[in-house]
């Protein structure tokens, strides 16, 4: 069991590298699933434990994965297996995208539920229903969902649900859709860019989406489809976290590279707080002086608020002088970041699914508890504000979605240490 010590109330300065997007790279692995011949080949892909997990899924099913340096090679060498264990999907929920790629090339897909998660509830109805809309006869048995469909049918589907469109489930209806006979209309689709990158890599390997970061996308079916080479987007949440970090840090920190123009909502929160930001064609400068204005802010699908920044942002809001509302609107319940946030002097009361933030003038260390990955994160933007030592147990959580993170925090002159504790390790185990 790992843990970071962070000693905080350093400047940050210099260049901080973003790596490719975590949730860009996921979908676009399942698509290997699609290609009826040569290899796909994704650049600047994340050495993550979530793309290690994805890995391991497509060999169950029958995909060759070899990596070499920031490269994935992914190529089908068996194509009768359709089952994605329990036992591997667990370990990631977003490995249910294989389900519509599987449904969609071999007509069949056995697949887990992936079942319960920290941050919220987490269904995959609007995935199913979109399947069934496509002539998939889907049932969920023993905790599976079984999909079969000898031919699948274009159809118009609205895949919009309580909470708007869904990422995921718009990456599987639309990988089940690209094999179908015919034409697929989903409206309601999600407009995230991830989701933006990967109709561009389906397009790569022959299919026809139309409408791409709309939120109707057209699909015309396709015979066949091929491998190609496509290079994975910036990852927008890990540009937002390391600017976040620089805005409470103080000092001049330049994050790159990022398309400016996929962080619109929150550079525009930042902006209006008092951020002192240089927004360039692929960086983002950021000059921090500490304490900031107010702002209320509320996660929404894109292009609103991202819901994966929405702790990171609340930590810069706890230096504000003022008072702040988050509402959040994706997921009611992704608040676990809070209570550890107050250990660190925050003063923070949650109400349903808002948050209401007091600013404070400082945050001071303590020992803290990491619940997922973007937690985590909010967690070390606030560790690195505060005075003197902070300790984050559990960074695992944040090894799923930043790579090597302290190496490169350390490099623009943060100090994070990541120490084994076997001690920790007896008392999680005991609890
Ligand atoms: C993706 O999850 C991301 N994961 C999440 O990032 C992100 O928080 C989320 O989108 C929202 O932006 C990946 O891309 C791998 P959704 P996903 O389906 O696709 C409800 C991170 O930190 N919903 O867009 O699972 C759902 O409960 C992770 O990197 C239904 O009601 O999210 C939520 O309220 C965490 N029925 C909303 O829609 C469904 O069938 C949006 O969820 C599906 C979703």
């Amino acid at each position: 069991m790992e843990k970071f010590i962070v000693q905080g109330g350093l400047p940050l300065e210099g260049r901080i590298r973003v790596q490719g997007a975590k949730n860009a790279a996921l979908p676009m692995m399942a698509a290997a699933l699609l290609a009826d011949d040569g290899p796909l080949v994704l650049r600047n892909v994340p050495r993550l434990r979530d793309i290690d997990s994805m890995g391991a899924i497509l060999e169950a099913l029958g995909v060759s994965v070899a990596r070499r340096g920031d490269r994935l090679i992914m190529e089908i060498v068996d194509e009768t297996p359709f089952t994605a264990s329990y036992e591997l999907v667990s370990m990631m929920r977003a490995s249910f995208c294989v389900l519509g790629p599987l449904l969609g090339r071999r007509r069949r897909a056995k697949v887990s539920l992936p079942g319960g998660c920290v941050i919220g509830v987490r269904p995959v109805d609007l995935h199913l229903k979109g399947l069934r809309a496509l002539g998939a006869e889907v049932s969920v048995e023993n905790g599976y969902v079984v999909a079969e469909a000898p031919r699948l049918r274009g159809h118009q589907i609205f895949l919009g649900g309580p909470f708007g469109s869904t990422v995921t489930g718009t990456a599987n209806v639309l990988m089940a859709a690209v094999r179908a006979k015919g034409t697929t209309i989903i409206d309601y689709a999600a407009c995230e860019p991830e989701v933006q990158d990967l109709c561009v890599l389906l397009n790569k390997m022959g299919a026809k989406i139309s409408g791409i970061g709309s939120p109707r996308l057209v699909i015309e079916g396709v015979e066949s489809m091929h491998g190609t080479e496509h290079t994975v987007l910036p990852d927008r949440i890990e540009a937002g976290t390391f600017i976040a970090a620089g805005a409470v840090c103080g000092g001049d920190l330049t994050v790159d590279p990022v398309r400016p123009d996929h962080l619109g909502a929150v550079l525009e929160t930042l902006k209006q707080i008092g951020v002192d930001l240089h927004v360039g064609a692929n960086s983002v400068r950021v000059r921090g002086k500490r304490r900031y204005g107010a702002a209320d802010l509320t996660t929404l699908p894109y292009p609103g608020f991202p819901t994966d920044l929405q702790a990171q942002i609340m930590t810069v809001l706890t230096l504000s002088d003022g008072i702040s509302v988050i509402q959040e609107k994706i997921y009611p319940d992704r608040f676990m970041h809070v209570a550890e946030l107050c250990r660190l002097g925050a003063n923070i009361r949650k109400e349903g699914s808002s948050a209401i933030v007091l600013g404070v003038a400082g945050l001071h260390g303590a020992q803290v508890m990491a619940s997922d990955l973007r937690a985590s994160a909010a967690l070390l933007v606030a560790g690195l504000a505060a005075e003197g030592a902070t300790e984050i147990r559990r960074v695992y959580h944040i090894d799923r979605g930043y790579d090597r993170v302290e190496e490169r925090l350390n490099a623009v002159g943060a100090r994070v240490e990541r120490v084994v504790d076997q001690k920790v390790r007896m008392m999680e185990d005991a609890a």
